[in-house]
C-alpha cells in the first residue's frame, strides 16, 4: 500500500494525517501546544514543542490506521509562516522562536525599508513591503536586541523547516514558506542576494530552497526509529501553510478564492505570472504549484478572536452542570438568534494589531456600538461578522486588483460553524462553498508528498483526482444589504481610531 503523510506544524497545534493515493484519509491526530506572550503583542513558541507534538500525531495516525512503517512512502510538511528558529552551530535553538503574529519588529521594518533603499525598492527586489510579521525583520531583531544569540546564530529556519531538519538532516525549504521571509526574490524563486547584501546577512544563514514537490531528503535513522518508520521514506518540500491550504482545498488555478478562518483569517488566490499589489497591502508569494505565484490577505485574528472571548469571559459555561455543554455552542446558537448586524454593535478584530490590509502593530481590538440592550449573543456575532468584515477588506483589494473570483471555497476551523459560514457568505455577497477534504494544510502536503513520490504527475493532477466541492451555500439577499450597510462604517472606524491606537501603544499597554 502506498501512503503519504502531512503533517502541519500549526500555531496551537500539530496535525498529522495519513492519506491513501486515492486521497481517502486514514486516519488524523492533532496535538496542542502553548504559545508564550512574553509581553504584550510579543509571541512565541519552543520549537522543541513542535517536534514531540510531531512524534506524538505520527505514532497516533500509525496506530489508528494499522499501517505498517514501509506502507508510508513520503512526508509533506506544512507550517505556520514566518517564524524564525534560530540554531547555533550544534544545531541546538539559541531562544524561543519568534512567530508570525509576534509585532515586536515596528523599528527593523523602517531599517529594512531604508538599507532596501526604500519601499518601492523593496517590493521590486522581494515582491513584498517589510511587515512586522515577517521573518526578516524578526531577524534584525535579535541582532539589534540580542547580540548575543545573534552571535550564535548560524541557521534561520522556518517552523516546518526545524521539523525537516529532525527528520532529514537536511537544512531545507521551499519557494511558498521562503517568500514570506521577506529574502526571497519571488520572481525568480530563489533568495534575493541583493537584499541580503544590503541587509549584511550572510547567504549561509538560509537553508537550500526547492520547489514544493520536490525531495528534500530521505528520513534519517534515528528519525525513521523515532517515528516508527522506515529509512525509504521521503520527505518533500511541503508549503507554508497559507499555499498548503491553497492546495488542499484545491486552489490551483485562477479563478477560485479560498477563505480561511484559523487562529487568523486568510484570503487566498492563485496566480499564473507574479502580480503584486503596488500598495502593497496584498501578499504575493510563491505558489506550492511548480512555476506559480498566489495572493493573498491576513487577518491576524480569526478564530482567534472567539477563542480569545471564551477563553478570557466564558470558561465557566464549561462548567455549567445542567447544559453540559460545549462553550462555543452555547455561544454559537446565542449568536444565531442576533439578527444580522448584531443591532448596530461592531467589533474590530485587531487584538493582535493588524496584518492587512492597515499593518498597524498598534491596532487594537473593540467592540464600538454597545447599548444596554446588548447580550452576549451580540458580542459573539459581532465577533464573528468583524472577523468577515476584516476578511472582506482583503476580497475588496483582491477585486480591486482585478483579480477574477468566480467562486468562494470557505474551510478553517471557523468555517465549520454554519453560522460563519453564512456570515461570510452574506458580507462577502458570495456563495460559500464547501469541500470534501476538510483538512486544509495538511491534507495539501500529503497531496504534494504524492505528487514528490510519483503517485501522480503534479499537483494539479492531485487535486482534480481528489477535490470537489460538496455543498454551496447562497449568499442570504436581506442580510447582505445589512452587511453593505455595515462595511464603509467597519471601515471608517479604524480610520477614526487610528491615532487613538498609536497613543495607546505608546502608553506601553
Ligand atoms: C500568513 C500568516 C499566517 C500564519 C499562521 O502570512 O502569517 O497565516 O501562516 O497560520
Amino acid at each position: 500500500m502506498s501512503v503519504f503523510l502531512g503533517i502541519d506544524i500549526g500555531t496551537s497545534g500539530t496535525k498529522t494525517l495519513a492519506m491513501r493515493e486515492s486521497g481517502e484519509i486514514l486516519a488524523d491526530a492533532t496535538a496542542a501546544y502553548p504559545c508564550h506572550f512574553p509581553k504584550p503583542l510579543w509571541s512565541e513558541q519552543d520549537p522543541e514543542d513542535w517536534w514531540q507534538a510531531t512524534i506524538k500525531t505520527v505514532h497516533e495516525v500509525m496506530n489508528k490506521s494499522k499501517l505498517k512503517p514501509a506502507d508510508v512512502k513520503a512526508i509533506g510538511l506544512s507550517g505556520q509562516m514566518h517564524g524564525s528558529v534560530f540554531l547555533d552551530k550544534n544545531n541546538q535553538v539559541v531562544r524561543n522562536a519568534l512567530l508570525w503574529n509576534d509585532q515586536r519588529t515596528a523599528a527593523e521594518c523602517e531599517e529594512i525599508e531604508s538599507r532596501a533603499g526604500g519601499r518601492e525598492a523593496l517590493i521590486e527586489m522581494v515582491a513584498n513591503p517589510a511587515l512586522t510579521g515577517f521573518t526578516a525583520p524578526k531577524i534584525l531583531w535579535l541582532r539589534n536586541h540580542e547580540p548575543e544569540n545573534f552571535a550564535k546564530t548560524v541557521k534561520v529556519l522556518l517552523p516546518k523547516d526545524d521539523v525537516r531538519r529532525r527528520l532529514t538532516g537536511e537544512m531545507a525549504t521551499e519557494v511558498s514558506d521562503a517568500s514570506g521571509m521577506l529574502l526571497l526574490d519571488v520572481a525568480a524563486r530563489n533568495w534575493s542576494k541583493k537584499l541580503l547584501s544590503k541587509l549584511e546577512l550572510d547567504s549561509d544563514l538560509f537553508a537550500t530552497c526547492y520547489e514544493s514537490e520536490e525531495v528534500t531528503g530521505k528520513l534519517t535513522p534515528e528519525a525513521a526509529q523515532t517515528l516508527g518508520l522506515t529509512t525509504d521514506c521521503v520527505v518533500v518540500g511541503g508549503a507554508g501553510d497559507c499555499a498548503a491550504h491553497g492546495v488542499g482545498t484545491g486552489v490551483v488555478s485562477s479563478g477560485i478564492l479560498s477563505t480561511s478562518i484559523g487562529t487568523g483569517a486568510v484570503m487566498f488566490v492563485h496566480s499564473d505570472k507574479v502580480e503584486i499589489d503596488p500598495q502593497g497591502r496584498l501578499h504575493t508569494f510563491c505558489h506550492a504549484v511548480h512555476g506559480k505565484w498566489h495572493m493573498m490577505g491576513v487577518s491576524l485574528c480569526g478564530g482567534g478572536a472567539f477563542k480569545w472571548f471564551v477563553d478570557q469571559l466564558c470558561q465557566e459555561l464549561a462548567g455549567q452542570g445542567q447544559t453540559k455543554k460545549d462553550p462555543f455552542e452555547v455561544l454559537i446558537q446565542e449568536a444565531a438568534a442576533v439578527p444580522p448586524g448584531a443591532e448596530g454593535l461592531f467589533f474590530l478584530p485587531y487584538l493582535a494589531g493588524e496584518r492587512t490590509p492597515h499593518a498597524d502593530p498598534d491596532a487594537r481590538g473593540c467592540f464600538i456600538g454597545l447599548t444596554l440592550k446588548h447580550g452576549r449573543g451580540h458580542l459573539v456575532r459581532a465577533i464573528m461578522e468583524g472577523v468577515a468584515y476584516a476578511m472582506r477588506d482583503s476580497l475588496s483589494i483582491i477585486q480591486e486588483l482585478g483579480v477574477p473570483v468566480n467562486e468562494t471555497r470557505v474551510s478553517g476551523g471557523g468555517s465549520r460553524i454554519p453560522l460563519w459560514r453564512q456570515i461570510q457568505a452574506d458580507v462577502f455577497n458570495q456563495t460559500a462553498c464547501t469541500i470534501n477534504a476538510e483538512q486544509g494544510p495538511a491534507y495539501g502536503v500529503a497531496l504534494l508528498a504524492a505528487v514528490g513520490a510519483g503517485a501522480y504527475q503534479n499537483i494539479e493532477e492531485a487535486c482534480g483526482a481528489t477535490i470537489k466541492v460538496v455543498q454551496s451555500l447562497p449568499a442570504n439577499k436581506s442580510a447582505c444589504k445589512v452587511y453593505d450597510g455595515g462595511f464603509p462604517i467597519y471601515q471608517d472606524l479604524y480610520r477614526s481610531l487610528k491615532n487613538d491606537f498609536k497613543k495607546i501603544a505608546a502608553l506601553g499597554s
